[in-house]
């Protein structure tokens, strides 16, 4: 049996909602009555439905359920790549990339690519997110081509970046293995559209198919972020156990109170309306600072809009920002605590790290007891002490803040981790009455990008670009 078969111990590895620091009983007049929430009673009761109605085109919600045959397949893979290559690459951008990135940091050694082979659980692992011309040529200073396995994701098949990236690895790829290029290259696409999909056909690439209904920022429980995942060694039947756990606990809507995806995104939503225009995101745990960036992305994205479902105009939004603790304690609390008063401040708290290191007591500082006091105590307890100390700081200036709490980072607390904020951001959608799925904002800057780099059919476009006024020396210093 599977530990998450096993019913006490999934309900100890729940992953909690501790909104108390959100609310005025605790932060005084700044935080949110249970009247405000009761007053939302009808726009709630709206959301529940549409997300009852859209479930059917939220493919997502579904991942964690509907995967048996893929997951075998990926694993399978996953297993070829473990016997056959010491390097593992992801080219891919956005939601592309990032779930990939903080699973990995998550659920693996902290310094994974620095162990030795034999200590390490699968091939070193790279993300390529980026077109720095530095970056990119840099990687071929530190992997052997002839051992990697390149994954390319790019759910569109087009993404200018992504396409750039796979030029340069295809290239590279021919000149030193020649014919072999293709045993090279996992491509993780669309089933029928895109270019990626057309060449990974042409050249019969081994590929994986992103679903309809998945957008890239819901992506990571699919084939996009699975494959890297089980690669790595990651157990993903239990992630995906996990994301299933959590859907199943948000299916709670007689009691808002007891969702914690849904209270989460009222919360937020009346924050929002308060003028909380800022999001911070705060892992007090390293294993969980990449999940900031997932975050940023998957809220930013979904729901920064110009309009809402009825075409009104209403430059909705909360922006994100990443602070690690203790980390950022001693460069962005300042500010969070006396500054403005215009943010919420998630802490993702973890109760059991997977180490327990002794702060050793040494003799030689017997007298010196502003050192000598720390001695005995464990590092854990110093990361925990500090991130309660930082909660109360918080409190103590009036200022919202909740805690999303962790029993211990594994595969099936982190894949209700992102269940969770999925849920949460697409409940956000529908109280904001945004479409939370699209991302026309992106879209725009991607055709302008195919404009200057003289994609055809995008003429008109260039000529837009050259009518914007010329920039004024005067105004360079
Ligand atoms: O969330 C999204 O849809 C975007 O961030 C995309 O993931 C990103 O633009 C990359 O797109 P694609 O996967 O099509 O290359």
């Amino acid at each position: 049996m599977k530990r998450y078969e096993d019913k006490a111990w999934k309900d100890s590895m729940r992953v909690r909602v501790d909104f108390n620091n959100m609310m005025s009983e605790f932060v005084g007049e700044n935080g949110i009555k249970l009247e405000e929430i009761e007053s939302m009673r009808s726009e709630i009761s709206r959301a529940v439905k549409g997300m009852e109605q859209k479930r059917s085109n939220m493919r997502w919600r579904e991942l964690p359920f509907n995967q048996t045959e893929i997951v075998t397949e990926l694993k399978a893979t996953a297993q070829h790549i473990r016997n056959n290559f010491e390097y593992f690459v992801v080219l891919g951008i956005g939601g592309s990339a990032l779930g990939p990135i903080a699973v990995h940091q998550a659920l693996t050694h902290a310094r994974y690519n620095e162990l030795p082979d034999e200590k390490r659980n699968g091939p070193k692992f790279y993300v390529e997110d980026n077109v720095d011309p530095e970056k990119i040529s840099a990687l071929f200073d530190v992997i052997d081509i002839k051992k990697t396995m390149f994954n390319i994701i790019t759910k569109s098949g087009n993404t200018s970046e992504t396409v750039s990236q796979m030029l340069f690895v295809f290239d590279i790829l021919k000149k030193t293995v020649g014919d072999d290029w293709t045993k090279h290259v996992i491509a993780t696409t669309d089933a029928s559209k895109g270019s990626l999909r057309l060449i990974a056909d042409k050249y019969s690439i081994k590929t994986f198919i992103v679903p309809d209904g998945v957008g890239g920022r819901f992506s990571e429980l699919c084939p996009v972020g699975l494959l890297a995942a089980s690669v790595c060694g990651i157990d993903i039947d239990e992630l995906l156990a996990g994301a299933a756990y959590m859907d199943e606990i948000c299916t709670e809507t007689a009691d808002i109170m007891q969702n914690p995806a849904y209270i989460s995104a009222v919360l937020e939503v009346i924050a929002m309306r308060k003028g909380k225009n800022i999001s911070v995101f705060m892992p007090y745990c390293d294993a969980l600072k990449y999940m900031a960036d997932w975050y940023a992305q998957l809220w930013a994205e979904s729901l920064g809009k110009r309009y809402d479902n009825e075409g009104n105009e209403v430059f909705v939004g909360q922006t994100p920002v990443k602070a690690l603790g203790v980390t950022d304690q001693h460069s962005q609390i300042q500010l969070y605590t006396e500054g403005p008063n215009d943010k919420v401040v998630t802490f993702l708290e973890v109760e059991n790290y997977r180490k327990t290191v002794e702060i050793p007591s040494l003799e030689m500082f017997d007298e010196l007891h502003d050192v000598n006091f720390l001695s005995g105590h464990t590092f854990n307890e110093l990361i925990g002490h500090e991130c309660f100390s930082t909660e109360y700081a918080l409190v103590q200036s009036g200022r919202m803040s909740k805690n999303i709490v962790f029993n211990e980072v594994n595969a099936f607390t982190v894949g209700q981790f992102l269940c969770l904020l999925e849920l949460q951001t697409a409940f956000a959608g529908e109280l904001l009455n945004i479409n939370a799925f699209d991302q026309p904002g992106v879209e725009e800057g991607k055709k302008a990008t195919y404009a200057l780099l003289e994609r055809p059919g995008y003429d008109e476009k260039r000529k837009e670009l050259e009518m914007m006024p010329k920039k004024k020396d005067c105004y360079i210093a």
